[in-house]
């Protein structure tokens, strides 16, 4: 039997790790993974992470199995943060998942289940893990344009047009904020139309949500979900605190399904449930705690959001930085880009080539589609990256 597997094929960001980890240059530099970065190059574990971590050591009594929706609290708790009060809680399923990935697996899964004639459009270019999985359910995708490479910002027209093409009950995956991997985004002015269409059409939104507060801030990052939440009969969301609680090893994330009325929601829970029974049984529950832990006490949650401003605002620094620096050495405008996206990534919008000689000449990795952590930077690596760009030709 298992002499009869393939190899499968790599995952291209995860490869990226492993070329990296194995190089040996010290002058080395990070832009792959979307993992965030302090100034000396850390993925810190945020301060109201490690108090209600010691809040649970000391007063948490059992390890028991929970539901098979994880914590109640952890769902109320995550419904508050990403859709406040934009639809009445009596439409919201929710179930906790191993991280964001989980809860997206879970909604394709849904989707197969309920509408397997329904066909899954996600923007080009979305997360690769995106189009992996749905290949692997063996689901209908098709892609819609997104991302413009002369301009580096929405091709708006383009989505648009294409999303037109989509038929009644076909679902569109859009990212709630800070696209991955392109960091270009809708204005709110550009969701209501997409709102509008997709009620024209008869589309279902289905949400991936995973950088809540490092683009715009918490409130303003959580506006679009709400927006298309509240306009829309049904949605289905995928949210991670993977990145805003910095909590990735311990796959924390969480599904929402809106239906159009409350009295829909018991079954459509008790689908998320039996999702999550087949798939995993219980989802992970220490992340999750430390979540609820946070967001439910005035103290924690406060320095939480203290944490994660900081870590936005130093990311737009470093946005700022580079682009300043390539318009010093380029002497021209062309990436001006960089300041206008949002979230962890930009995509600079160069060919493989020119991404693989900055790895093979300068060891700075980023991702073959030209994705580049902004988080992996630092004020000193800023001129380094800079210069780079610029000496091969970009
Ligand atoms: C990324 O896009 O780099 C992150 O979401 C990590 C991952 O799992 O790919």
């Amino acid at each position: 039997m298992l002499s009869n597997l393939k190899q499968q094929p790599a995952d291209k960001i995860l490869a990226l790790m492993a070329m990296y980890r194995d190089d040996p240059r010290p002058t080395k530099i990070d832009l792959g993974v979307g993992v965030y970065k302090n100034a000396e190059g850390v993925t810190p574990v945020m301060r109201a992470v490690k108090a209600a971590e010691r809040r649970l050591v000391e007063t948490q009594t059992s390890k028991s199995y929970v539901g098979l929706a994880g914590d109640p609290a952890y769902g109320d708790a995550m419904i508050g943060l990403i859709l406040a009060d934009a639809v009445a809680r009596d439409r919201i399923a929710a179930a906790a998942t191993p991280g964001g990935t989980g809860a997206v697996r879970q909604a394709f899964e849904l989707i197969r289940n309920t509408s397997p004639e329904a066909t899954v459009w996600v923007s080009n270019p979305t997360w690769p893990n995106h189009v992996s999985i749905l290949n692997y359910l063996g689901m209908n995708h098709t892609a819609y344009r997104y991302f413009d490479s002369e301009t580096r910002g929405v091709d708006f027209d383009g989505m648009i047009e294409d999303l037109a093409a989509a038929k009644a009950g076909d679902v569109v995956l859009l990212h709630g904020c800070c696209h991955n991997p392109t960091g270009a985004n809708l204005n709110l002015t550009q969701w209501q139309a997409v709102v509008d269409l997709l009620n024209e059409k008869g589309l279902i939104p289905m949400i991936d949500i995973a950088y809540q507060g490092f683009g715009d801030g918490l409130e303003q990052d959580g506006a679009a979900t709400r927006l298309v939440t509240s306009s829309v009969p049904e949605t289905l969301i995928a949210a991670s605190c993977s990145k805003n609680f910095g909590v990735y090893r311990e796959r924390t994330g969480l599904l929402m399904a809106v239906s159009q009325e409350a009295g829909n929601t018991a079954v459509t829970q008790g689908n998320l449930n039996h999702l999550n029974r087949q798939n995993f049984s219980f989802p992970p529950d220490h992340g999750a705690r430390v979540v609820s832990t946070i967001l439910t006490d005035d103290a924690l949650r406060a320095d939480w959001m203290a944490e994660l401003e900081d870590t936005r605002l130093g990311m737009l620094a470093l946005r700022e930085q580079l682009a300043g620096e390539l318009q010093r050495l380029s002497g021209s405008d062309r990436f001006g880009f960089l300041a206008q996206h949002r979230g962890m990534f930009s995509q600079l919008g160069t060919t493989p080539e020119m991404v693989e000689r900055l790895r093979a000449e300068h060891g700075i990795y980023m991702v073959s589609d030209s994705r580049l952590n902004i988080a992996g930077l630092n004020a000193h690596t800023v001129p380094v990256l800079a210069k780079a760009i610029v000496d091969v030709g970009i």
